[in-house]
């Protein structure tokens, strides 16, 4: 496990955009799954400023899907995923895959069928939950629809008219899909997250926080900023921009 705090959100997607070119350039990156959220949305602007044709020809697999929204629906994650980051990478539709909730298993046989996901961008919701993996998620669950907690309801209505309009269930990549890929970058931005952050990181491994699954994965970079870091152990967070190595042992 991999922490690395920067000053700013800006400076990370940064840094984490120039990785991510570098692995497409040399061939190592060819199916990315992709978060939404506004945590990731700078690291999707800072790849935009790259366009390239090791981005351009990517596959996406999203992590989430609302369930209910009528197609088209600016707030679904397949709106939202073409319009951040199929659109101006220049990846065609056709190769952005979201999980669908009449056959939540097919998703799990398509990644799969796809050699698994080289890189997969997370970001973290306040209550530590990873896609819409809410606290109590199985560790070893797969592709499937859930309920969403009232407190994510809740941080999602901002982009919504009202909160009656945020479903109340979505499609979600499982915490055993998420940890198959073979490179979990996530990020975390701001004070808010910063409880979810500790607990996940520095705290025990446990089904109510869905995040501290990631404490299993060879390969986890966290990139995160100082507010985010802010309650993380002061070793953790004391080299602004330099990746500290965490073993598997906390
Ligand atoms: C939603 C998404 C998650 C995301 C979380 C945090 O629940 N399903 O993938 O990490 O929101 O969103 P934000 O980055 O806007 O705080």
């Amino acid at each position: 496990m991999r922490i690395t705090v920067h000053p700013s959100s800006r400076e990370a997607a940064s840094s984490a955009a120039e990785e991510l070119v570098a692995q497409a350039a040399g061939g190592g990156l060819h199916v990315l799954g992709v978060a939404t959220g506004s945590t990731p949305q700078p690291l999707y602007r800072e790849l935009a400023k790259h366009r390239t044709p090791g981005l351009a020809d990517l596959t996406l697999f999203a992590l989430d899907e609302y369930v209910g929204l009528p197609e088209g629906h600016p707030q679904s994650y397949r709106s939202v995923i073409e319009r951040d980051v199929g659109e101006p990478l220049g990846i065609s539709p056709s190769r952005i895959h979201l999980p669908d909730p009449v056959a939540p298993g097919a998703y799990d046989a398509a990644i799969a069928a796809h050699g698994g996901i080289d890189v997969q961008i997370l970001g973290i919701g306040q209550n530590g939950h990873i896609g819409f993996n809410e606290p109590g998620s199985g560790f070893h669950s797969l592709t499937r629809v859930t309920p969403l907690d009232a407190s994510t309801r809740a941080a999602n209505a901002r982009f919504f008219d009202s909160i009656e309009d945020v479903p109340t269930h979505a499609v979600t990549q499982g915490i055993a899909t998420i940890l198959s890929a073979r490179r979990i970058v996530v990020f975390a931005f701001g004070r808010a997250k910063a409880d979810a952050v500790a607990a996940a990181i520095s705290g025990p491994r446990t089904e109510q926080m869905p995040a501290s699954a990631l404490q299993d994965h060879p390969d986890v970079s966290w990139v995160i900023d100082e507010d985010a870091a802010s309650l993380l152990p002061p070793a953790l967070r004391s080299n602004l921009g330099r990746a500290v190595e965490l073993g598997a042992s906390l």
